[in-house]
């Protein structure tokens, strides 16, 4: 049975999107191939107005996050943790062999500028990476306030992980300088997982091609040239690539604004259900995500009888993640997804959860 998915990702994937993967199939190295990678790369330097070459990765995001640092960290890297996936890169970064720290913020806190400013005015770090939206704790740093501090450290690699923020919200490249913006393709694109794109900066290319022991996979350099003939270093995910390319002109239709509007819109609407109904919101006040919410139980609903109960009615609901799992419960509201979606899960949470009240 199709369970409907609330989780944060993978999401629900429209059946539009579906039909766009069964395209026939053709080779990589070939004109076709080249002009459907470069209708994706241009639509994603437009989605993030940069002229900064956008790459695509056949990997999940994980993929990139652990390339961006092996890429870009010579010296040490300051890595910047409130959830579970900030705190990862941390470990992911001193699996590689790198030399790293973790600075941590509270679960349900945003990564301050002031916090970043106190880490890189040490001068032991010449990378960074931060994830822009926590998606275990459904809270959004200011990625606004901490490239006006990266501004002062040229020599500092910006790597930012905007997996569950990319197209939902602005993210303007141009003035907010990353050198690498990095998103799968399972979250806010509305696209089966498998597929990570990543827009790197000129610098960090040129910096990239003086570190040692980066890889094969995930070398920029290799990207870099490959990505000069639209091409890419292996053979590429090319059903999901046209799928994206279906995703892109849909956004352009609906309008950038329109969609950004509306991602607010659908933010606004559960985090009132979810207070309305006795939850409290997990992430501090105006650091609440724009793609889930995430609420705490208090201990008064049994989230797996709850999931249980929604599963066999057709609908896979989340109950939390890592450290805060069964204690919180995160609702998905990105992509594709409508008032019209979030009222239907509305309708079944208003049923259920008298049942699965302790
Ligand atoms: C913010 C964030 N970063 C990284 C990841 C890891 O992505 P993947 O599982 O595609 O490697 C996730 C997955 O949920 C995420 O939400």
């Amino acid at each position: 049975m199709h369970k409907k998915l609330y989780i944060p990702g993978p999401v629900e994937v429209g059946l539009d999107v579906m039909q766009a993967l069964t395209a026939p199939m053709i080779g990589h190295r070939t004109a076709e191939y080249a002009q459907l990678h470069r209708r994706v790369t241009d639509g994603l330097k437009q989605l993030l107005n940069t002229a900064d070459p956008v790459f695509l990765a056949t990997s999940s995001a994980f993929g990139v996050m652990e390339g961006a640092v092996r890429n870009l960290v010579q010296k040490r890297c300051a890595c910047f943790g409130n959830g579970a996936f900030s705190s990862k890169w941390h470990d992911v970064t001193v699996r590689c062999g790198l030399a790293a720290d973790l600075y941590e913020a509270p679960w349900g806190e945003p990564i301050s500028a002031a916090m970043v400013e106190r880490a890189l005015a040490t001068g032991k770090y010449d990378a960074l990476t931060v994830v822009h939206n926590e998606t275990s704790t459904g809270v959004m740093s200011p990625l606004e306030e901490i490239a006006a501090v990266m501004r002062n450290y040229p020599e500092v690699s910006f790597i930012v992980d905007t997996v569950s923020s990319m197209s939902a919200v602005p993210l303007d490249l141009s003035r907010l300088q990353t050198d690498v913006c990095l998103a799968g393709v399972q979250k806010a694109f509305g696209l089966p997982p498998g597929l990570a794109v990543f827009a790197v900066s000129r610098r960090a290319l040129d910096k990239a091609r003086t570190t040692p022991n980066r890889g094969y996979y995930f070398d920029f350099e290799e990207f870099e040239k490959n990505d000069e003939k639209d091409n890419t270093p292996s053979t590429p995910c090319i059903s999901l690539i046209y799928a994206l390319a279906h995703q892109l002109d849909k956004m352009f239709a609906e309008g950038l604004e329109n969609r950004y509007a509306r991602h607010r819109s659908l933010a606004e609407a559960t985090r009132a259900w979810v207070q309305k109904h006795g939850f409290s919101l997990f992430a501090a006040e105006g650091a609440g995500s724009v793609t889930l919410t995430c609420a705490r139980t208090d201990g008064r609903t049994d989230l797996e009888l709850l999931q249980k109960l929604a599963g066999e009615r057709g609908y896979a609901l989340d109950n939390g993640y890592g450290k805060i799992k069964n204690q919180t419960f995160r609702i998905a509201h990105m992509a594709d997804a409508t008032l019209a979606d979030l009222e239907e899960l509305f309708d079944l949470l208003e049923g259920l959860l008298p049942k699965t009240r302790k």
